[in-house]
């Protein structure tokens, strides 16, 4: 949320942060912003907007800089306007500063610098950090800087540059990612790697409570409170720019729909071992009877992680009777859950940076619990602070609405099912049956791709419709959920999943000839019940699109669509079934001519509260 990033070094500055903010706009997207210093002075450009309005902004003007800080805005406090973006100025325009995160008592803050003098031109909680910066500033920004954060409350990752040292940027984070880039002769720091990964792929990532000063050839790590410098701990990112580009897909989206064979792959490769019929997940740092002796897990996510969280509580129950419960972190955080010895906790986020989740994460942590993650990014936040966890190895998701990283989760949540199975009454046999079928699924996601233009006809005749319902039963009605959300987040159609029997109970009201209803009928034990839900849609005009399973021709008689999947498991289904899901919410959306990539109002990645 929010994306920052900061340039010091031999190059012009200027194409660097802009080509920085770009990647990073998947963050967030209603303003930007961008500091050059030079000469003993600040140049600022701000706009109202994308990127491409900055670049629009800037168009024509000349500036030579060699450091310099950006800024692409999610608002939190004050709108999107021009005055409100970021960079923020001090007084005399001498210290600019970029903020992500929020300063809970900027009120307080911003009483005693009045009563100082200074004067406000903005509605946001990040300009009261710049001037208190500014109040402290004797020409050390580091030290200005750092005293100055130990009167804040509330989450930040700052980067902040002054004209009378031009030349070096300060940065500093509290509860918000920020990572160093070093290069040669130069060095970056940034909100995410994907920022700088064209220029270097040497990162060192602030842990909570770090400040740091960044020059042209060298940086220095300290901490805000006690000032104790720590040594440079580079890790080598083993992403590539490729990974991180469209790679000849209109959107990130569909790139990443269509990535979801090698995710999947890559989620159980070397993690399967046919012959004892045990998924090997060596990052959870259990041992086997550690694992027998867990006799309750606790899954909290947020979005669709959470709805991932959900299948995998229906899946690890199923397989190997644990008992399952799930919680939306912004929940648990508050709730004073229950942790005893015997509980696991896992959260799960593709970023492992969700403001919600890591503060769910330690409020675990807090009561002792043994805490897991299932994260994408590697080194984030969540990774770093759990006990132990699974990495999804899905690659970088810039589409906002997530779609490989749910498949992967949901990947690596089977697993987990199996192996606490395995580790209780799962015979090695059902085991290695199992494998089996997580083995066959990539290539059957493959297989699903192949009538996306089937799926894209099915979205000429609905995009126009105003509400969507989607049902499923048992472990797909998490999937009827994760649906809805992705056409609700790209389409702006208002869309509602339901576990089909329970529509009966309200929803139902809602149905007639304009409303399609998409249901998950797979041949299951639910099938015929789930059949009997077609029956009430279809009594009452409604229209109906089935995700149905190979061979079954029957369906076809009772619905106005059907879209097959390839037979799996019934507790793996999910997987497969969303695949059209996510395909038909991509062409809706599409059609609708929205913004697919940057949806209207959403962040990649939430990072406050
Ligand atoms: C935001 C994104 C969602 C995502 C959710 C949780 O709301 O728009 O796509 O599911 O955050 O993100 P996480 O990174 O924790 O999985």
């Amino acid at each position: 949320m929010c994306g920052i990033v900061g340039y010091v070094g031999f190059r012009q500055a200027l194409p660097v942060l802009l080509q920085g903010l770009k990647r990073l706009e998947y963050r967030g997207y209603d303003s930007a912003g961008i500091v050059l210093a030079e000469n003993g002075c600040l140049s600022v450009e701000k706009c109202v907007g994308k990127i491409v309005c900055l670049e629009e902004a800037i168009k024509g003007k000349e500036y030579n800089a060699t450091s310099g800080i950006a800024h692409t805005r999610w608002a939190t406090h004050g709108e999107p306007t021009i005055v409100n973006a970021h960079p923020h100025l001090d007084s005399k325009s001498q210290i600019a500063l970029v903020h992500n995160g929020i300063i809970e008592n900027y009120r307080a803050l911003k009483a005693f610098l009045v009563e100082r003098g200074h004067e406000f031109r903005t509605d946001t909680d990040t300009e009261i950090l710049v001037h208190l910066i500014e109040e402290y500033y004797e020409g050390d920004l580091t030290e200005a800087t750092r005293i100055a954060l130990t009167q804040v409350e509330g989450t930040y990752g700052i980067v902040v540059i002054a004209s009378q040292e031009p030349g070096k940027i300060v940065a500093a984070r509290q509860g918000s990612p920020l990572v160093v880039g070093h290069g040669d002769n130069e060095n970056f720091v940034a909100s995410d790697m994907s920022a700088i990964l064209a220029y270097t792929n040497r990162a060192d990532y602030l842990k909570e409570g770090e400040i740091v000063t960044v020059t042209a050839d060298k940086y220095e790590i300290a901490a805000v409170d006690k000032n104790l410098l720590r040594t440079p701990q580079i890790e080598e990112i083993s992403w590539t720019l490729d990974q991180i580009e469209k790679g000849g897909y209109e959107h990130f989206m569909l790139k990443e729909i269509h990535e979801q064979p090698t995710t999947l792959a890559n989620a159980i490769r070397g993690r399967l071992n046919y012959g004892e019929g045990i998924p090997r997940l060596n990052g959870l740092n259990l041992q086997y009877d550690e694992l027998r002796k867990i006799n309750r897990i606790i899954i909290t996510a947020c979005g669709t992680s959470w709805h991932s969280a959900m299948i995998g509580e229906y899946v690890i129950e199923e397989m190997s009777r644990v008992p399952v419960e799930i919680e939306y972190a912004s929940e648990f955080r508050y709730r004073k859950p229950i942790i005893e010895p015997g509980t696991l906790v896992f959260v799960i986020s593709q970023s492992g940076e969700t403001a919600d989740t890591l503060a769910a994460l330690r409020e675990a942590k807090k009561m002792d619990a043994t805490v897991l993650g299932i994260c994408n990014v590697v080194g984030s936040s969540i990774a770093r602070e759990t006990d132990g966890g699974v990495y999804i190895h899905a690659g970088p998701e810039i589409g906002v609405a997530s779609t490989k990283a749910f498949t992967s989760q949901v990947m690596v949540l089977c697993q987990i099912a199996l192996l606490l199975a395995r580790m209780r009454h799962m015979t090695a046999q059902k085991g290695k049956e199992l494998i089996g079928f997580l083995k066959n699924i990539p290539g059957q996601v493959e297989q699903i791709l192949q009538i996306d233009d089937q799926i894209c006809e099915i979205a000429e005749q609905y995009y126009n419709s105003n509400n969507f319902l989607y049902l499923g039963r048992g472990v797909n009605y998490p999937t009827a959920l994760e649906g809805a959300l992705k056409l609700k987040e790209i389409s702006y159609i208002h869309a509602e999943g339901y576990p089909a029997a329970e529509m009966k109970h309200g929803p139902i009201a809602l149905i007639d000839e304009n409303m399609p209803a998409v249901v998950i009928a797979l041949r299951d034990s639910v099938y015929d019940k789930v059949l009997s839900n077609i029956e009430e849609v279809k009594a009452r005009q409604g229209r109906i699109i089935a995700i149905a399973s190979e061979g079954d021709t029957e369906i076809a008689e009772k619905v106005n669509h059907v879209i097959h999947i390839p037979q799996t498991h019934p507790m793996f289904t999910p997987i497969l079934a969303s695949i059209p899901l996510q395909l038909l919410a991509y062409h809706i959306a599409v059609l609708r001519g929205c913004d697919i990539d940057q949806p209207r109002n959403l962040a990649k990645s939430v990072t406050v509260e």
